[in-house]
């Protein structure tokens, strides 16, 4: 056993040039003021090494001139620019939040974006009025990074000044996460108006502000304003067989609540509400986490990692992280399931697949259900075609009622599940057309089923079992 990791609100990548995984994170030693902003590495995602603290909050101001590391750091710096950089980053008010490192192979610097917040010399109460994006550089993954400045970011577009939309609070960028596409184009991705919009906004070739003006930027080019009114934070973007995902969580503090997911084919365009992707999360919290970061441990063949924080309110220091597979059923829906103690080869079959066979909507007697179907199988950033025997687990059935049976595909270990009516083979109808009452089908092997009165009425009971 080592020493508790301190990196929450965190991100896990794998970083080419230093050949190990980089984990960034809040170090939470102190509490909720910021001891800084701590980096992890890792050749397997199990085993982890301290690098160190790559961006040091500030006890004094004088530090900035007479501790060598900051007087280093910020030589050429004025009095005003350290003056802000002591506001931003001091230990005893400022907030620092959700830290996330994107490196920039045009520039070959690291650039680490965070939530910078605290309070404001209007709201000098407020650990949440600065309500800003805060970004800093370095030459190397283990900093130090060096503090740029901390910013608003783009504003509702006039044409969207309607129903949920918050003048006072335009601008603000919390919670939040960055993306980098495949055309290197990065994006930081950040709670808005009071957490009431989600917005993605475009940054500079050199990842260090947005790529155009708040006064120039334009909707659907530089940024999109999402889900008015939806309350979500803690937002984690990937992209799987070229369609994004984000999965975000509500705005309740420290305190978990219900996942949600949204989808889109283009980033900057229309994202689709998917709803919550757990899966057996009883009491709807999200397996009580809150989202961080998804890692990508290997796009092309769909092998991503849910990172959640299992924050501990009253001694967030001893907060703890928890990581779950990502799964992809047939239609690409994103599943994430409460598996404990799993080991990282679990990764290997939670890919899209897709049935490339016809699945009958019902099927009439367990001897139809097919033996071997063929499957489409997204792996290695393509789609492969496989024969795969199904195992079938055939619960009892009852006569006439319709079933949910469970097959898993054996070639790739995935479950599907299918339909199946009953129906005994020697089944044979009588029906009274007179009937005013309830007519009676006989089933000569099983016995009698009681049906609705008259012949209409067993067409539609017929129907509906059969789902017709
Ligand atoms: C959460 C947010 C955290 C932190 C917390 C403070 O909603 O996701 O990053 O800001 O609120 O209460």
């Amino acid at each position: 056993m080592g020493v508790t990791i301190q990196a929450h609100g965190g991100q896990v990548q794998w970083l080419e040039k230093e050949g190990k995984w980089y984990w960034y994170g809040e170090d939470k030693t102190k509490g909720y003021r910021s001891n800084g902003i701590s980096a992890y590495s890792s050749k397997d995602l199990y085993n982890w090494t301290f690098e160190g603290y790559v961006m040091r909050t500030i006890s004094n101001r004088e530090q900035l001139d007479s501790d060598p590391y900051f007087s280093e750091l910020y030589k050429d710096y004025n009095k005003k620019e350290k003056d802000n950089v002591y506001l931003c980053f001091n230990d005893s008010n400022a907030v620092i939040e959700r830290p996330k490192m994107i490196y920039n192979k045009k520039t070959g610097k690291y650039v680490l974006w965070f939530h910078a917040d605290g309070p404001t010399v209007e709201s000098p109460n407020s650990n949440y009025a600065a309500a800003a994006a805060g970004v800093a550089i370095s030459d190397s993954p283990n900093g130090p990074f060096k503090f740029l400045g901390r910013y608003r970011l783009n504003v509702c577009p006039a044409a969207d000044k309607k129903g949920e939309w918050y003048e006072s609070s335009a601008g603000f960028a919390r919670d939040m996460n960055l993306w980098i596409d495949d055309d290197g184009t990065a994006y930081i991705i950040y709670s808005s108006e009071e957490n009431r919009t989600m917005f993605i906004s475009k940054l500079n070739d050199e990842y260090t502000y947005l790529a155009t003006d708040v006064d120039k930027a334009v909707k659907g080019k530089d940024f999109v304003r999402l889900f008015p009114g939806a309350q979500r934070e803690a937002p984690a973007l990937f992209k799987y067989n070229k369609k994004y995902y984000m999965i975000t969580s509500s705005a309740t503090g420290w305190d978990p609540n219900q996942a949600k997911y949204w989808v889109a084919d283009d980033i900057l365009g229309e994202w689709t509400d998917m709803g919550d992707p757990c899966i057996g999360d009883t009491d709807k919290k999200t397996f009580y986490t809150q989202s961080t970061n998804v890692i990508n441990v290997d796009k092309e063949s769909g092998k991503f990692i849910y990172m959640g924080d299992r924050w501990k309110s009253n001694n967030l220091g001893d907060s703890r992280y928890i990581w779950l597979p990502l799964e992809f059923d047939s239609k690409g829906k994103l599943l994430i399931k409460p598996y404990t103690n799993w080991k990282l080869e679990e990764l290997n079959n939670k890919y899209s697949v897709q049935l490339n066979s016809e699945l009958k909507d019902i099927y009439t007697g367990v001897e139809e259900l097919p033996k071997t179907l063929n499957i489409k199988v997204y792996e290695d950033g393509k789609w492969i075609n496989k024969d795969t025997t199904v195992k079938w687990n055939i619960p009892e059935l009852t006569p006439m009622a319709k079933t949910t049976v469970t097959g898993v595909l054996e070639v790739v270990d995935r479950q599907i599940n299918v339909n199946v009516i009953n129906i005994p083979k020697n089944l044979q109808y009588y029906v009274d057309c007179g009937a005013k009452k309830d007519s009676t089908t006989y089933d000569l092997a099983n016995g009698k089923v009681q049906l609705k009165n008259g012949i209409r009425h067993i067409q539609m009971a017929l129907g509906d079992i059969l789902g017709k």
